[in-house]
């Protein structure tokens, strides 16, 4: 059986921030932001947009993009590190918001920005065992939840939700192979450890203002970054019997331009073949691959016969790259 993406759809947030902003909080300016990161702009969710809702968005965005209705849905998978609550999963919520039958549903948290491409392999293999119609969503509010004081961190991110139904497919959008792993002994490098059983919230992390803090070692992020979603991506060709030169287009995850750069060059692969949009939306999590390919595909990068290669990194370590046939 042929499995692959039915469809692409994609919710975000109203307000546009642009990093001159981020001055009013912190101490660093545009010209920082740009060097360092390549991100010029990024979406903030209002009073109104959450988790939920921005899921549901892309959700709806999905269904309608491959003409099918929330009943048709067999199966919801939600990666995210931003949930709506704490319990139940954010998944549970949209499954009820969009209408859908009495079908399963779970999140997959705390893999950060590897949870969409984690997911799209569990769905993979649920089609093949009999499933249809699986929905795969990214969704990130992490403006709610991160420290709008620490300079470390708060430039890099921006909130999105996208999502794609899996199914059984007839050529177009096959998921020719899918690759993922895991390093869970460089988990303290990139994480949030206020809240969790080893350290439950209270009122000392609000003094010491610990309670909203990322813990990041930005360099060994860029570092791992780098060699895992490379690693990933030549792996996912090796499964699948292709060659770097057969990549029309390379979509990795958002995090940072001098990341994708280095990426590109370690595969050989010409920025003329990437598709970056870290400029505009900043780092988005597990929103930030299907974003990408969805933007991609609405501006014309997409066409029939092209082959798409997707890669993500992100804390845990967890990495995971998908070869997409279109
Ligand atoms: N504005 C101004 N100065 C800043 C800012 C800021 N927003 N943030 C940090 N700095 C300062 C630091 O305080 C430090 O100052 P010091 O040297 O006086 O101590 C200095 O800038 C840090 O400089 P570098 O370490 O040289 O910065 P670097 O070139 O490594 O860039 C960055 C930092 C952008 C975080 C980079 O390491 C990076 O992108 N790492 C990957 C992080 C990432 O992508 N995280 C997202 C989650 S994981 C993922 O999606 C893969």
């Amino acid at each position: 059986m042929r499995v692959g993406f039915l469809s692409l759809g994609v919710c975000l947030p109203k307000r546009i921030m642009a990093n001159d902003e981020w001055s009013r909080y912190v101490d660093t300016s545009d010209e920082w932001i740009r060097e360092r990161t390549g991100i010029e702009r990024r979406r903030i969710a209002g009073p109104e947009e959450g988790t939920a809702t921005l899921a549901e968005g892309a959700a709806r965005a999905a269904l309608d993009d491959a003409s099918l209705q929330a009943a048709d849905l067999e199966e919801i998978i939600l990666a995210t590190d931003t949930p709506e609550v704490y319990s139940p999963d954010t998944a549970a919520i949209v499954q009820h918001g969009l209408g859908c039958r009495e079908i399963p549903t779970y999140d997959l948290a705390g893999s950060g920005c590897a949870g969409f491409l984690q997911g799209v392999d569990i769905a993979c293999s649920r089609v093949r065992t009999g499933r249809r119609n699986v929905l795969v969503i990214g969704v990130e509010v992490i403006s709610r939840i991160m420290s709008w004081q620490d300079r470390n961190t708060c430039v890099l991110f921006g909130d999105a939700a996208a999502a794609a139904i899996v199914g059984p497919v007839n050529g177009a959008g096959e998921v020719l192979a899918v690759v993922a792993g895991t390093e869970g002994g460089k988990a303290g490098i990139l994480g949030k450890e206020i809240g969790g059983t080893r350290r439950p919230f209270g009122p000392e992390h609000v003094a010491s203002g610990e309670y909203n803090r990322l813990i990041m070692n930005g360099r060994e992020v860029y570092k791992e970054a780098v060699t895992r979603m490379t690693a990933a991506a030549r792996e996912v060709l090796d499964r699948a019997g292709k060659r770097v030169e057969d990549v029309t287009l390379f979509v990795p995850h958002q995090a940072n331009l001098r990341i994708l750069h280095s990426v590109a060059e370690h595969l050989q692969l010409p920025l003329e073949r990437v598709y970056i949009n870290v400029q505009d939306y900043g780092n988005t999590g597990s929103a930030s691959v299907p974003l990408a390919l969805w933007e991609a595909r609405a501006k014309g990068r997409v066409r029939p016969g092209d082959l798409v290669l997707l890669t993500a990194f992100g804390a845990g370590f967890h990495w995971a790259a998908a070869l997409i046939q279109y």
